[in-house]
């Protein structure tokens, strides 16, 4: 058999995630979230941006102390202060990783930065070596890189791979991509730098597409996927964790890729960090939202009930959910009825089922989801019904 070819997950929630506006997290909560990454088995963690604050800098010192299996990384703008910041911030963690970032594209070398092409090497290349003198394990991230000049976006990732970078990162920073450019963009770099260095995803989902580019980017050559919980990041978030996951998982036939996430640990590390920055999970969030696996529409709850395959694509238990869940609303059909009736005790002949499903269909008209309660008070007013109850075997 073939050895397995490694995805290496790299969150990036405690950083490109808390940069979302009302997503940032104290040291603590930093901590907690942590902890609970390394019991997830993401690979990295990055865990801040230690120049931008003294309490972003605690933060990254705390988690480095403290979580000890994965690589701990911190990001560095591609300057000297900033290196030394991030790496002062890391020097306690047993594998420290310092991430340099600097844009590429012309866009942002004339506007934003006011630097040339020749200047933006120079600048990448030092600051890599810098960064070299402190720690051994450096990326370099070329902000960007999506909508920079393919043959510079080249000479870049040569020279910071020259000065000591061991991953190349190529970030869709707008989130612009469509897949196929990706897939060039990936080939064009791998084929410079050869295969003795790692590269790397960072897709943001302004077009919705970060899930698909960085797919992309592994069917392209990267072997590492930036990512957060949730998606959350910068404007419309970053590439969601759970769903680059889960893709991988599901999808083997087309993938054939292995991370080592503890996929039973998903749902419960989205809760700790929606609980963490107060913001809710949608219900309809792939993976871990509430809906994920809920089924409301008669013909899904009759195809679920005789086979879950017939609509879901994955056990719900594997991605650490406890079952499936069979909604009532006005378009369950008496069999979904049937079956929340017989898991609260009641199990009713035919003609009195029709009766309780015909008045819970009326009051789904009144109410958003049909909850328990409804079904007890609907069995409750059926009379025949209740005299006919008798206990489920
Ligand atoms: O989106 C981006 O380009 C980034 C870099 C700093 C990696 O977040
Ligand atoms: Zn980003």
């Amino acid at each position: 058999m073939a050895a397995p070819t490694w995805i290496t997950i790299f969150d990036t929630s405690l950083r490109d995630g808390e940069q979302a506006p009302g997503f940032s997290m104290r040291a603590a909560e930093k901590l907690r979230m942590a902890r609970q990454l390394d019991g997830l088995g993401v690979d990295i963690i990055e865990a801040g941006f230690p120049i931008a604050s003294d309490g972003d800098y605690a933060a990254v010192r705390a988690v480095a102390a403290d979580v000890r299996r994965p690589v701990i990384a911190a990001l560095a703008r591609a300057a000297s202060g900033d290196v030394e910041r991030a790496a002062e911030a890391l020097d306690c963690a047993p594998r420290p990783r310092i991430h340099v970032f600097l844009a590429t594209s012309d866009l942002h070398l004339r506007d934003k930065l006011r630097i040339s092409h020749a200047q933006c090497l120079d600048q990448a290349a030092d600051a890599v070596q810098l960064a070299r003198r402190y720690v051994d394990d450096v990326e370099f991230s070329a902000e960007d890189a999506t909508r920079s000049d393919q043959p510079f976006l080249c000479a870049v990732a040569s020279a910071v791979v020259a000065a000591g970078a061991s991953t190349v990162n190529l970030p869709d920073t707008v989130g612009y991509a469509l897949p196929p450019e990706i897939t060039d963009m990936f080939a064009a770099i791998r084929e410079r730098v050869g295969p003795g260095v790692t590269l790397s995803a960072h897709c943001h989902d302004d077009l919705g597409m970060a899930v698909a580019n960085s797919l992309a980017a592994v069917q392209a050559g990267a072997r590492q996927v930036e990512c957060t919980v949730n998606g959350i990041g910068e404007r419309a978030g970053n590439a969601s964790l759970e769903e680059i996951v889960m893709a991988l998982h599901v999808r083997q036939d087309r993938l054939p890729f292995q991370t080592r996430i503890r996929t039973s640990q998903l749902c419960a590390t989205s809760r700790v960090l929606s609980d963490i920055v107060s913001v809710p999970v949608p219900p309809n969030k792939a993976i871990v939202g509430a809906n994920a696996f809920a089924h409301e529409a008669g013909i899904h709850q009759d195809g679920v009930l005789k086979n879950p395959l017939t609509y879901e694509i994955m056990r719900p238990e594997t991605v650490g959910v406890a079952g499936s869940r069979l909604v009532l609303g006005k378009h369950s059909g008496a069999r979904g009825v049937d079956a929340r009736c017989r898991a609260l005790g009641f199990h009713l002949r035919p003609e009195a089922l029709a009766r309780v499903y015909a008045r819970l269909v009326a009051t789904a008209d009144q109410v958003k989801a049909i909850e328990d309660v409804h079904i007890i008070d609907a069995v409750s007013a059926d009379h025949t019904a209740v005299q006919e109850l008798r206990p489920c075997v």
